[in-house]
């Protein structure tokens, strides 16, 4: 009996340290997600630490993310725009590279994002608002729609204000992260500041110019500067340029421009290979950056190659060109959004024009192409950024509601391509039926100018 009773109460004894014991460990993992919670919410108001760039360099130079890594990431600190940051805990890899406000399409936040172009992990946005809230928010994974079937895709993320209570205009000034729904509570690997593109007053009669990422087997500086003056010449105010690497001399001429706030020159590292998983270097992304980076400040977009200039046949500029072409309209609520111009290659490797006036490339190669070639096919357009929603290479893919499209008839402008070589090697194309069209030497004089002035201070600032 008495051996009986002391059994008894000796596992009476480790039932209750048992029950102890769960009731310790629950406080634990009680007080591990409130800390976790706190940390945060605390987050976006922390003050930038210098441990933060290394941790930029760690991560960029990674090429997996997240578990495809292994590697845990570390949890970002302050909010930034435009540099690639990781989502972790994703299946497969997914970046997110900057943050805009949509009223027009849907109440969200739209972030320009690049992952998996079919079944794309789920994720979840945490906003944080400049109030201090903090909310979780749906979101949507869109593939932008020019892809060519790569395993990645440039992709919209759009964080759904819907249900919320919150406006889309109480998020500018607030930062954003996108979170891997499988891992909800995991510390946000990136965090975004969120851009306003609600367009200013006063901009209608501005023009901007969006070029695709350089990267560093362009080297052409001296035709570089005829480009930008060129355009310049042409009414453009501002480019926005996207720097995956870079030559010194191309890097040194654009730093220049840069200085003179002519130019925002973006960094550009994005971990999935190009042309193998991902259309040239992402650029869809950068376009539709690009597209929603202007639209508080830029009343047109163009969007061109640097071997390429749009010249008008009768006005001076393109902005007076694009004003008329839409002034033609009535009433002018149906006038276009978007102006598709026909390309013609002016091949350089056909003769220099004897009567050029200046050794310029646009004064010397007068010789194109007799037909151009039909719209949207290798076509390039401006727009008006506030009425387009996603951008394509030669046509835009959605406009805003009720917002359209049109192609230019090719006595109003020409899409002039300035080309090295022949589109397939070899040297058949120099043999397509061609003629000498001498539109650009309405400019060579005033160009030449230009350019001789820009030299000047190009050899102090950058010599060779
Ligand atoms: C947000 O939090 C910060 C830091 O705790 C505080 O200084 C600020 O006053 C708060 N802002 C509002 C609008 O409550
Ligand atoms: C371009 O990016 C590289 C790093 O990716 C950087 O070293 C270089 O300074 C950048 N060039 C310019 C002109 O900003
Ligand atoms: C684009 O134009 C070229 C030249 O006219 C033609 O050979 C090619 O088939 C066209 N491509 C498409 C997709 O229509």
């Amino acid at each position: 009996m008495k051996w009986r009773a002391r059994a008894i109460s000796a596992r009476a004894k480790e039932r209750a340290n048992i029950s102890f014991f769960i009731f310790i460990m629950f406080f634990a993992v009680f007080g591990v997600i409130v800390l976790t919670e706190l940390l945060l919410l605390e987050r976006p108001n922390e003050p930038a630490r210098a441990r933060y760039n290394e941790d930029m360099q760690t991560w960029q130079g990674r090429t997996e993310t997240g578990s495809e890594g292994g590697e845990p990431l570390p949890p970002a600190n302050i909010p930034i725009d435009a540099v690639w940051q990781p989502v972790a805990g994703t299946r497969f890899r997914f970046y997110v590279y900057s943050a805009y406000v949509e009223r027009r399409t849907v109440a969200a936040v739209r972030i320009i994002a690049a992952t998996k172009t079919r079944g794309a992990d789920p994720v979840i946005c945490r906003l944080w608002l400049p109030d201090n809230r903090t909310l979780t928010l749906k979101a949507r994974v869109k593939a932008i729609r020019e892809n060519w079937n790569l395993k990645y895709s440039a992709t919209y993320v759009l964080c759904l204000l819907k249900d919320s209570g919150v406006k889309p205009q109480e998020t500018v000034g607030g930062s954003i992260s996108v979170i891997a729904s499988a891992s909800p509570n995991r510390p946000p690997t990136n965090l975004l500041t969120i851009l306003d593109t609600e367009p200013q007053t006063g901009i209608e009669e501005t023009l901007h110019i969006c070029v695709k990422p350089f990267h560093y087997s362009y080297a052409r500086d001296e035709w570089l500067v005829e480009w930008f003056e060129f355009n310049r010449l042409l009414g453009a105010s501002h480019f926005y340029m996207y720097n995956e690497s870079l030559s010194a001399p191309v890097g040194c001429l654009l730093d220049y421009y840069r200085k003179q706030g002519l130019i925002t020159l973006l960094p550009w590292k994005l971990p999935i290979v190009s042309k193998a998983e991902i259309r040239t270097e992402g650029q869809f992304a950068a376009f539709n950056d690009c597209l929603y980076r202007s639209m508080s400040s830029a009343g047109w977009l163009l969007v061109i190659d640097v071997d390429e200039v749009v010249l008008p046949h009768r006005e001076r500029t393109l902005l007076a060109l694009l004003t008329s072409l839409r002034a033609s309209y009535n009433p002018p609520s149906k006038a276009p959004s978007a102006f598709l111009f026909r390309n013609a290659f002016f091949y350089l490797r056909w003769e220099d024009d004897k009567e050029a006036t200046a050794p310029l490339t646009t004064a010397r190669k007068t010789r194109r192409w007799a037909t151009p070639h039909a719209l949207k096919n290798r076509s390039k357009y401006a727009l008006r950024p506030r009425d387009a929603v996603e951008l394509g290479n030669h046509f835009l893919w959605e406009l805003a509601p009720g917002a359209s499209s049109v192609g230019v008839p090719t006595d109003r402008a020409l899409l002039h391509h300035y080309r090295i070589a022949c589109e397939f090697g070899g040297m058949n194309c120099l043999t397509v039926p061609s003629t000498v069209d001498r539109t650009a030497h309405r400019w060579t004089d005033e160009l030449q100018q230009r350019i001789n002035t820009e030299r000047k201070s190009l050899t102090i600032a950058c010599p060779t």
